[in-house]
């Protein structure tokens, strides 16, 4: 009998948990953890946008160049999210991490959310190429450069619509923020759609983050890589559609020469200008003509 109760405290402690013959509660599940700057678990939908609310101001600027007086109302809307389109190398990811930098220089805080490259390589390149010092930001806890697997993204998102049978409400894992952000990049998008093999899953993941930046409130860039003359801004055409701005990065040719130039093609939130803007990357970053 007394071989029966122990057997029986066995397995029902290893179906909940609670250790036999004591009355201790379950362990908590371990809180996912940050190392390095990558991110060990998968899908990012933020868990603390409740505080985001606090915030007084509508409009963030941007903060690259000139680039806020080509808009009405100085700035973007907060909980916009902005797609930035362009080729290889017109400065998407310079845009991206100017706008940080320079926000964070104003007291505002900006997370920079990478699907490829290493925070350690991103910093550096910024340090060399335009002086910005984002390490030193990130110790004062003004910037976070976090790197995340597209792969491990995709994979859990199609265990999780399995589980759901396809349907719409998916109960996805939510990643606390070391901070809850003015500002936020993601670089890219394109890096992000190629680990899913199913375009559907990638959209519905899509449409997800777009809505938990819209609760997040901040201003939200996501970058897209397209052909050197775009047509179409993003990989699925859902982006742009979903996007409350499109800003286009272009590298033109002119008499054997390239040139580049930006166009806000939509901005929900203002007017703005509609023609396209020449601009350079220089020394101080990307610098708009004019
Ligand atoms: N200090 C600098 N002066 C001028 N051009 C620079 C400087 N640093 C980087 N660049 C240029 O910026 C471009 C890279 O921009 P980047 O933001 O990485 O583009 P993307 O993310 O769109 O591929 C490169 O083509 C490089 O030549
Ligand atoms: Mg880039």
């Amino acid at each position: 009998m007394v071989e029966f109760i122990d057997r029986f405290k066995e397995w029902v402690s290893e179906r909940t948990g609670f250790l036999s013959g004591s009355d201790k509660p379950p362990k908590p599940k371990k809180p996912i953890e940050r190392k390095d700057g990558e991110f060990e678990d998968s899908l990012i939908i933020f868990d603390h946008y409740k505080d985001a609310k606090k915030v007084v101001d509508d409009v963030i600027p941007a903060r690259v160049s000139k680039f806020d007086e080509l808009i009405r109302d100085r700035g973007i809307e907060r909980g916009s999210t902005i797609l930035i389109s362009g080729g290889c190398g017109t400065g998407k990811t310079t845009f991206g991490l100017q706008s940080l930098y320079n926000g964070a220089m104003k007291g505002e805080k900006g997370i920079y959310i990478s699907f490829e490259e290493e925070p350690k390589k991103i910093k550096k390149h910024m340090k060399n190429n335009f002086g910005w010092d984002i390490q030193k930001l990130e110790k004062a806890g003004k910037i976070a450069v976090l790197k995340f697997d597209p792969t491990k993204i995709s994979r859990s998102m199609e265990e999780e619509i399995l589980k759901t049978s396809g349907g719409l409400r998916i109960p996805l894992k939510k990643i606390r923020l070391p901070f809850v952000p003015d500002r936020v990049v993601v670089d890219s998008l394109s890096a992000l759609s190629i680990a899913f093999d199913d375009k559907e899953n990638y959209r519905k993941y899509i449409r997800k983050l777009f809505e938990t930046f819209e609760k997040i409130n901040s201003v939200n860039f996501v970058l897209a890589e397209t052909e050197q003359d775009p047509t179409v801004y993003s990989r699925t055409g859902t982006e742009e559609f979903l996007a409350d701005g499109v800003i286009v990065l272009y590298n033109l040719k002119k008499n054997e020469r390239r040139e580049n130039a930006l166009e806000i093609l939509k901005l929900r939130s203002s007017d703005h200008v509609k023609k396209m803007v020449p601009y350079k990357i220089t020394n101080n970053g990307i610098e708009i003509q004019g």
